[in-house]
């Protein structure tokens, strides 16, 4: 492990990627005044029981440092949900956002990968992977998927830094003052998407196309609409998740076949173990490394006490890296059969979006080991990863 963490520069708070952990797998830290959970067992248990952590996270925000702003509204964004709001919320957008969507694009990734490499010789020199690949393929295929142009890609970028892009970690104990300009900063890109989405839903009410969108505004679940609101928050989760965990996806699946040449060359050899390559690669470096409930009750987790109204960060690249579910957790082999890694999430927020994301994987991957042989980073031009603690990817990954 060591030589990964030299040789990629990875950063001291994403501990979880530097080897297992030795400590408790249920803590608290007095420092951020948060629980975190990083045992596999544990953290299952905890997505297990929607009912105790609860997504509704803002409920354990003091309300003054609460934005007083009408644009701020969770209404229909799916990943601060409970149920029943959620299991109903679930079932419409589900309706729309089908396996058979999502398998009709697998011809037209193709052709956008080939499309952005061709468009990155032309211009000579070498691939960077994130600028020329990673980044615009995810963005493109979901803004065409929802209907929005994807010329605007690097607007979403700009929203999508704006909101995740921080080199600090989450805390309770930080000043009011503080904690409000955090949201604060999160509230502008959060306007600026509620009303670009917006005029777009809009328009689909009054002109249909055959998109996402147009099939969003139209989803119909026992008689029942999504409203405007939920319709625009919803767009805006798939536009945000929809890009940024893929771009890691893909940077950290090349990243991790440069490290292990082995089974890169074993990956070349045999295609149709790619899906299993995905996988390891969202267990060995896992994109969204951390999610956030809030318990509702006293609960014992890992032998410790929670108190109820409490933010828990439950960890899941520690999970993915907990020797008591995988063997040997540090090595990256693909071969783990079964791997029952939580890269998207478990229970009922498990990801919507995960066979968009393992089909960009698999089919940019295999054009990318069709047109470049081998795959291998540049000494000379070092790798770098995004600083966000809670997100595990490469924002610069030049090859060779
Ligand atoms: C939920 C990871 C790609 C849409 C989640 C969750 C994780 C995750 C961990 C659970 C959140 C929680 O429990 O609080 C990832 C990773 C991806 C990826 C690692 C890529 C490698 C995508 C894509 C889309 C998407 C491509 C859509 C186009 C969603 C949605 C949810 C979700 C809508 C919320 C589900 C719910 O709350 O019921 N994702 N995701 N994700 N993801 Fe993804």
């Amino acid at each position: 492990m060591t030589s990964f963490i030299e040789r990629y520069h990875v950063p001291e708070q994403h501990f979880w990627v530097r080897g297992s952990r030795s400590g408790p797998p249920v803590e608290y830290d007095a420092g951020t005044g948060l629980w975190s959970v990083y045992g596999y067992p544990e953290l299952r248990e905890a997505l297990n029981d929607p009912v105790t952590f609860s997504s509704d996270t803002m409920r354990v925000v003091p309300k003054e440092m609460l934005p007083e702003s009408e644009d701020f509204s969770l209404s229909g964004f799916l990943t601060q949900i409970d149920p029943p709001e959620h299991t109903k919320l679930r079932k419409l957008v589900s309706s729309a956002f089908t396996r058979k969507v999502v398998a009709d694009l697998e011809p037209r990734i193709a052709d956008l990968t080939h499309e952005l490499l061709d468009a990155a010789r032309e211009r000579g020199g070498h691939l960077e992977l994130v600028t020329d690949l990673a980044y615009p393929l995810p963005v493109t295929v979901i803004a065409e998927l929802l209907g929005v142009p994807s010329s605007d890609r690097d607007l979403f970028r700009q929203w999508a830094n704006a909101l995740f892009e921080r080199d600090t970690q989450v805390s309770l104990n930080k000043s009011t003052e503080e904690q409000r300009q955090d949201l604060q900063a999160a509230l502008t890109p959060l306007k600026e998407m509620t009303d670009y989405l917006g005029t777009h839903a809009a328009e689909r009410r009054r002109q249909p196309r055959a998109d996402l969108l147009t099939r969003l505004v139209e989803a119909e679940v026992d008689g029942e609409r999504l409203p405007d609101r939920q319709v625009v928050n919803f767009a805006m989760i798939l536009l945000l998740a929809g890009h940024v965990t893929t771009t890691m996806l893909l940077g950290n699946t090349v990243l991790c076949l440069d490290a292990f040449p082995e089974q890169q060359a074993r990956a070349r050899a045999d295609r149709a173990s790619i899906p299993a390559v995905i996988e390891e690669s969202l267990r060995f470096l896992t994109p969204f490394a951390a999610v956030t409930r809030a318990t509702t009750r006293e609960v014992e987790l890992g032998g410790e006490t929670i108190p109820a109204d409490r933010l828990v960060m439950l960890w899941l690249g520690a999970a993915n890296r907990d020797p008591r579910q995988f063997s040997d957790p540090d090595v990256f082999a693909p071969g783990r059969d079964p791997n029952p890694h939580l890269g998207f999430g478990h229970g009922i927020h498990f990801c919507l979006g995960a066979p968009l994301a393992r089909l960009e994987g698999r089919v940019a991957l295999n054009i990318l080991l069709d047109r470049y042989d081998p795959l291998r980073t540049d000494p000379d031009d070092p790798v770098a990863f995004i600083p966000t603690p809670t997100m595990t990817g490469v924002r610069h990954l030049p090859l060779r």
